[in-house]
């Protein structure tokens, strides 16, 4: 395939971090990027209304972009929305959720942290992978809405909040620090990555879903008719206006995007209650 086009999306700019795993597996590919700003963030949304919302959201852009692959860059979505979005789309959509099968594997003491949004921690879906892969594992879960305004901040060129860091990691220190491997289940949280280690001692092994997802991408472009030439311009869309948008300009510059655009007409949409017409 010449220039796939990938269509990924999150609620903030969490799912870059998706992003640039993709275009370091994918150098030729094209991305249209959309944070659906108007309802950040996802991890404070009940399940039906975040259903609701994607699945009002993604026919529209699907349309527009005409994208090969549709990514949803963020685990509070994945574990809720993704049958519902096949359902009504032929477009192959690759989830991204917790790497808990690969932190099961690699740990050595099978003593397991999970570091997501509160939507994640406490999903079926979540548990279920646990039971499934780490059944022999004991897992923490901190679920932490703090540590994804701090990465929004850090992407918006400001200062993190080591601090604040420290408070959310606490559970982790409870437990005698016996914790060997942590698992950033929100994409927004490989940005913090650093900042993470260096509150947590050496030996803790800090594992995301990111390269992982950029192989399945790669998989299946093998599999998938080349729908369109698309160029190699990136796009950044915001769905809903944001006065302060500049201050990501920086942040997203090197990681391909060179403009921020505002997507028409999708913020309204949101204030409709799902089983409203
Ligand atoms: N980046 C999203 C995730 O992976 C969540 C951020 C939010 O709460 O909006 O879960």
């Amino acid at each position: 395939m010449n220039n796939p086009c990938f269509l990924i999306m999150d609620s903030g700019v969490g799912g870059l971090s998706i992003a640039q795993e993709i275009q370091q597996k994918i150098p030729h590919c094209q991305i249209c990027y959309v944070a659906d700003n108007a309802a950040f963030p996802y991890g404070t949304q009940d399940e039906p209304t975040l259903i609701h919302r994607l699945k009002q959201l993604l026919p529209g852009l699907e349309q527009r972009y005409q994208p090969d692959i549709i990514v949803i860059a963020c685990n509070t979505a994945s574990t809720v929305v993704l049958e519902p979005l096949r359902q009504q789309t032929s477009t192959p959509i690759i989830g991204v959720v917790p790497a808990i099968k690969p932190a099961a594997a690699t740990s050595r003491n099978k003593q397991l942290a999970l570091l997501a949004t509160p939507g994640t921690v406490k999903r079926q879906y979540t548990q279920d992978l646990i039971d499934s892969f780490a059944n022999d594992c004991n897992v923490i879960k901190i679920g932490s809405h703090e540590l994804v305004h701090q990465a929004e901040k850090k992407l918006r060129g400001q200062t993190v909040d080591l601090s604040i860091i420290k408070q959310e990691l606490g559970p982790l220190m409870e437990s005698n620090n016996r914790v060997d491997t942590l698992i950033l289940g929100c994409t927004h949280f490989p940005f913090l990555k650093q900042e993470i280690a260096s509150c947590l001692p050496t030996s803790v092994n800090i594992i995301d879903s990111g390269e992982a997802i950029a192989r399945r991408a790669l998989q299946l472009l093998e599999n998938t008719p080349n729908r369109n030439e698309s160029t190699h311009l990136n796009h950044f869309l915001f769905t809903a206006e944001d006065t302060h948008a500049h201050a990501l300009e920086t942040g997203i510059k090197h990681l391909g995007f060179s403009k921020i655009q505002f997507l028409p007409n999708t913020n309204t949409e949101f204030t409709q209650k799902p089983g409203a017409s």
